[in-house]
């Protein structure tokens, strides 16, 4: 080591120059190099994909040509898995490897990697249409999917594998034991996804290096992700007469005041938000009309796809002879609104035009009776949801109209970023602020409120995803405070 003043030679020990006594950098100076990011044990589910009979495609086509098919073939499967949150994350010769649960383990990780499986059996289909069109050819594959535990590093960058494990191998076991077309799912997969999977038993299979035999299955089919389909809505509902009450006064407000109104709905994973509102919605059937959606962090579906989903139902059938005289505003809103948002969610007008069209409808919906548009998991809602949301709850929004949004308080976006807390009018989203759009007795106490401001209201607008609320005494307050009965 040398003196970085005056150069002198010194022992590497040194901790000062002996020559000028400059400091010098020691072994205890330099900076101690960052310790290698740890593996983790985590629930994941591992997805293979392989090619049936590539060898023989290779005596047909030329190497260009082949490489040419197997890119589109790669990309058209990748497409898939990370459409449903997964991570492709090896491709071995003509095999893809997915990981669902890395970097984020998330609840539903099962059901993403089978609907990803059966997306890319669709995305074959599609994609064989073409090669044999142009090619003359059609390519099949397997799958074999399986979940449990795996030691899981956490450097995406790191040129080893990002899992590893006994469940890999049965993974991989799986696909290689799969009849072409096929996708085999392991026990624990089927398990994880949830009562709406339709499979079959294949029998116990004997895997290649496993002494014991393993349990697998068909998979045949996948149901809707409808809470009510994937856990017990069944169980006869229990208290939450408060928060019953308090949906019937926000409606009631809402119709009062010829305004539209906004009210959250928030609350800790499985506390019965979901439940809650449907059971108002059951008990009031004869009281208003309603729509509902839910925002998903994955799938291939457009931005306001939840709010699309909860509009259509309160349109009139395209066949019903409209009653009364024509309504060219109403005509030219369907119109409009029927080449991109109601189609698949997807704006396809300016955001003015789009939310201008949005009343006209809702306007009309709501002649007859009130209506209720609930967006459900409103935590994965996409910031143009938001900002529509509060356009359409703003002082122009249409009447008698009430937009429930029932999430969790989760500082997360659907894409895993904290969200700027942006409203589409610049503000701050309020989360226990005055509501706009709101009729004065829909909104909330008066900052420094006493005891009232204190009681779980359910009355207030809902959080902006990925905004932690704020800072006041409802903050961290759920408005469904409490275990969930029936959990
Ligand atoms: N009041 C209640 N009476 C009986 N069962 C209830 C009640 N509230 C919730 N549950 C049951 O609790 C479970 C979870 O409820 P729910 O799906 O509504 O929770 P959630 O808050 O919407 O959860 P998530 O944040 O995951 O969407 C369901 O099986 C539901 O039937
Ligand atoms: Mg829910």
């Amino acid at each position: 080591m040398t003196c970085p003043s005056c150069r002198q030679e010194l022992p590497s020990t040194a901790r000062f120059c002996s020559s000028c006594g400059t400091p010098c950098a020691g072994p205890a100076a330099v900076a101690a190099p960052e310790p290698p990011p740890e593996d983790e044990r985590k629930p994941v589910t591992v997805l293979f994909c392989d090619l049936v009979g590539s060898t023989a495609l290779s005596g047909v086509l030329d190497p260009e040509t082949l490489r040419t098919v197997t890119l589109r073939y790669f990309e058209a499967m990748s497409a898939q898995i990370v459409a449903r949150g997964g991570t492709p994350e090896k491709f071995i010769g003509d095999a893809v490897m997915a990981v669902f649960g890395v970097p984020v383990v998330r609840e539903d990780d099962a059901r993403r990697a089978l609907a990803a499986a059966l997306g890319m059996r669709r995305a074959l289909d599609a994609l064989n249409e073409e090669l044999e069109a142009s090619l003359g050819i059609r390519l099949t594959t397997r799958v074999g999917v399986n979940t449990g535990q795996v030691v899981a590093g956490s450097d995406a960058t790191a040129r080893q594998a990002l899992v590893s494990g006994e469940v890999v191998n049965i993974a991989a076991r799986l696909e290689q034991n799969a009849g072409p077309g096929e996708i085999l799912i392991g026990p624990q997969t089927l398990l994880a996804a949830g009562p709406t999977v339709t499979a079959e038993a294949t029998g116990p299979l004997q895997l290649k290096g496993k002494r014991e035999s393993v349990e697998a299955y068909r998979l045949l089919a996948l149901g809707a992700d409808d809470p009510e389909l994937l856990r017990r809505f069944d169980a006869p509902f229990v208290g939450r007469t408060t928060e019953l009450d308090s949906l019937d006064i926000a409606l009631a407000k809402t119709v009062r005041g010829d305004r539209s109104g906004l009210l959250g709905v928030t609350g800790e994973a499985g506390i019965g938000k979901t439940r809650l509102v449907r059971e108002w919605l059951t008990r009031r059937t004869d009281a208003l009309v309603y729509g509902a959606g839910r925002c998903r962090t994955y799938g291939d579906h457009g931005t306001l796809a939840p709010l699309a989903d909860a509009v259509r139902p309160l349109l009139p059938h395209p066949d019903d002879v409209p009653a009364g005289p024509r309504d060219p505003a109403a005509e030219d809103a369907m119109a409009l609104l029927s080449g991109g948002l109601l189609r698949d969610g997807t704006p396809n007008a300016s955001f003015e035009d789009m939310c201008a069209a949005l009343t006209v409808v809702l306007k009309r919906a709501a002649l007859a009776r009130p209506v209720v548009l609930v967006l459900d998991d409103w935590h994965a809602a996409a910031p143009l949801l938001v900002r529509t949301v509060d356009r359409l709850t703003g002082g122009a929004g249409p009447g008698r109209v009430l937009v429930i949004c029932a999430g969790r308080p989760e500082g997360r976006t659907a894409r895993g970023r904290t969200a700027r807390g942006r409203t589409a009018r610049g503000g701050r989203h309020r989360v226990c602020g005055e509501e706009a759009g709101a009729p004065p007795a829909h909104r909330s106490p008066p900052r420094g409120g006493g005891p009232a401001r204190r009681r779980s209201g359910t009355a207030r607008r809902p959080s902006r995803p990925g905004r932690r609320p704020a800072p006041g005494p409802l903050r961290g307050q759920s408005a469904l405070p409490g275990t969930a009965p029936g959990r």
